[in-house]
């Protein structure tokens, strides 16, 4: 069951994707549902970025910047933690689940951290189930 959920991962090359690297590198497993998308840093994501990996099917998304303090552009992780807060509003207020959307704190160095939080939001994510969003792939295309 949770080996078809999807979740789009999108980090911060400073810090998550790294981690995600770091990760790979040492052989540490992760849930493959995971998808990391890279960014230049978390500050990138805004609500729509999010809205629209779920809209697309996506069944969850974390956002994975630097921690507190160490954003290389000072303050986007912040931005993106508030971002990602408001788009848990904007769940509960549509009926989707809150849980579906989380921002985590890494740095380069936790490989393993990566790996638990995958697992962590896979689980997350299996609990609440399958995005209702989600169209099947054949029905969209035409
Ligand atoms: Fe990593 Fe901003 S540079 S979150």
């Amino acid at each position: 069951m949770s080996q078809d959920l999807q979740i789009v991962a999108y980090c911060c090359e400073h810090c998550a994707y790294a981690a995600a690297d770091l990760a790979g590198g040492l052989r540490l497993q992760y849930p493959p549902n995971v998808r990391v998308v890279l960014l230049p840093c978390t500050g990138k994501v805004d609500p729509l970025l999010i809205l629209h990996a779920l809209e697309e099917g996506a069944d969850g998304v974390m956002v994975a910047g630097c921690l507190p303090g160490n954003c290389h552009y000072l303050k986007g992780n912040f931005s993106a933690r508030r971002r990602v807060a408001y788009v848990q509003q904007l769940l509960k207020q549509i009926g989707l689940e809150a849980e579906r959307v989380e921002m985590f704190h890494l740095s380069s160095a936790m490989g393993s951290r990566f790996a638990e939080i995958a697992k962590e939001m896979t689980e997350r994510v299996a609990a609440v189930g399958p995005n209702p969003l989600r169209i099947p792939r054949k029905e969209r295309e035409p």
